[in-house]
């Protein structure tokens, strides 16, 4: 069998905001498909952008693929392959119409840390409809979902009267992670550049919403955030790292929990500055954790994610947003749009194929 498959490789190693024409670049081939007895044939149905994925195509050796959360549909499968023909899976397949796998754990040198993506995963189609698409294996019944869930349900505890604090609250994350914090009775603050975005996370309930984008100094955020704060900052979310994370410091009460689950002033934005502010953790006794979603993928958690968060999405207590981009060529632009034009758009942004 022979199939027309087509893939966004890596051209270039780009560091700082990536420009995509010159980063990727597509690539066509008639595609011999000729299974060893564990392989499959899988048809990429969705793929997802994640800010990540900088470090991941600088880690790509130069023409190989695009890697990428996705999800797929197996068109054949040999004997002894784990998953049958129409099972749709979700794994790390990248930014490819078809790919050829065995579906196993992959290990993954980001020159930081060494990971491992999860072998695929089935997706029970009874789980998803018209309140829950399939798409939102990639978003709130997926990484990021999970990432929310299990920073409040694995790590954090959150409770009436805190003040928790989220950096680049309007993403898929801050965004879960606000509204839960806010149901657990706590008073709920976030970051967004937008004033669209900041208005819409005040009707999810965000309590306050200040004016950040990295290069803004921290004594003008430490100013906004001490009037948002004013009995200081006993949870903390962060995605932004920088300057915001510097005013926070400061703040932070006696057992205080910190979550690192991202840095866009390191990972993108280059500031590879030390550990800083640490002294401001001695007298409050912070703790501060770092986020790996990848461990909270288990079965068990999979299926208390789609009860507990899925349940609230159902019964319209959580709102979610996903935005989906149409079309393989689409790839690219998609991922541009989480550094250029971020415009009004909440949430988690995919490709349907
Ligand atoms: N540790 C883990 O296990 C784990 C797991 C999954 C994801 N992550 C990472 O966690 C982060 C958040 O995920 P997500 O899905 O919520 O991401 P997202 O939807 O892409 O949201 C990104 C956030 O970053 C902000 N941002 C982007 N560029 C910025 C800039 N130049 N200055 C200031 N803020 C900027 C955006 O703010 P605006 O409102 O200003 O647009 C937005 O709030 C991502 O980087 C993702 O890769 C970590």
């Amino acid at each position: 069998m022979v199939v027309k498959a087509e893939t966004w490789v890596v051209r270039e190693h780009m560091r700082g905001v990536p420009d995509v024409d010159r980063v990727y670049g597509k690539v066509t081939e008639e595609l011999e498909v000729d299974l060893a007895p564990d392989e499959m044939l899988l048809r990429t149905l969705f793929v997802s952008v994640d800010l990540y994925l900088q470090g991941i195509a600088l880690d790509t050796p130069l023409g190989d693929p695009m890697g990428a959360d996705s999800i797929m549909e197996v068109v054949e499968a040999g004997p002894r392959a784990p998953h049958r023909v129409g099972d749709l899976v979700q794994g790390f397949g990248g930014w490819r119409t078809h790919v050829i796998s065995n579906g196993a754990p992959s290990s993954w040198q980001t020159g930081t840390f060494p990971m491992v993506f999860p072998a695929f995963r089935r997706l029970d189609p009874g789980w998803y409809d018209g309140a829950l698409p399939l798409e939102t294996a990639l978003g709130v019944m997926g990484g990021p979902g999970m990432t929310a869930w299990g920073t409040l349900n694995r790590f954090m505890t959150v409770e009436r009267g805190h003040t928790v604090v989220i950096s680049g609250a309007s993403g898929m994350i801050g965004s879960l992670v606000g509204q839960l914090a806010k149901r657990a009775g706590a008073r709920v603050v976030g970051t967004t550049s937008s004033p669209r975005k900041a208005e819409r996370l005040r009707e999810l309930g965000f309590d306050a919403v200040l004016p950040y984008r990295h290069g803004d100094s921290a004594e003008a955020v430490g100013e906004r955030l001490r009037a948002a704060a004013p009995d200081g900052v006993d949870r903390y979310v962060d995605h932004l790292g920088g300057a915001v994370t510097d005013a926070v410091f400061p703040l932070l009460t006696v057992d205080s929990q910190v979550a690192v689950c991202w840095q866009w002033a390191t990972q993108v934005g280059g500031e590879t500055h030390g550990p800083r502010l640490l002294p401001w953790i001695m007298f409050p006794r912070t703790t501060i954790r770092g986020i790996f979603s990848l461990e909270w993928f288990t079965p068990p958690n999979w299926r208390a994610l789609h009860e507990e968060l899925g349940g609230a999405v159902r019964r319209g207590e959580i709102v979610c947003e996903h935005t989906v981009h149409q079309g393989f060529d689409s790839i690219p632009t998609a991922y541009q749009s989480l550094y250029h034009g971020r415009g009004d758009r909440l949430g988690k942004v995919l490709v349907a194929l």
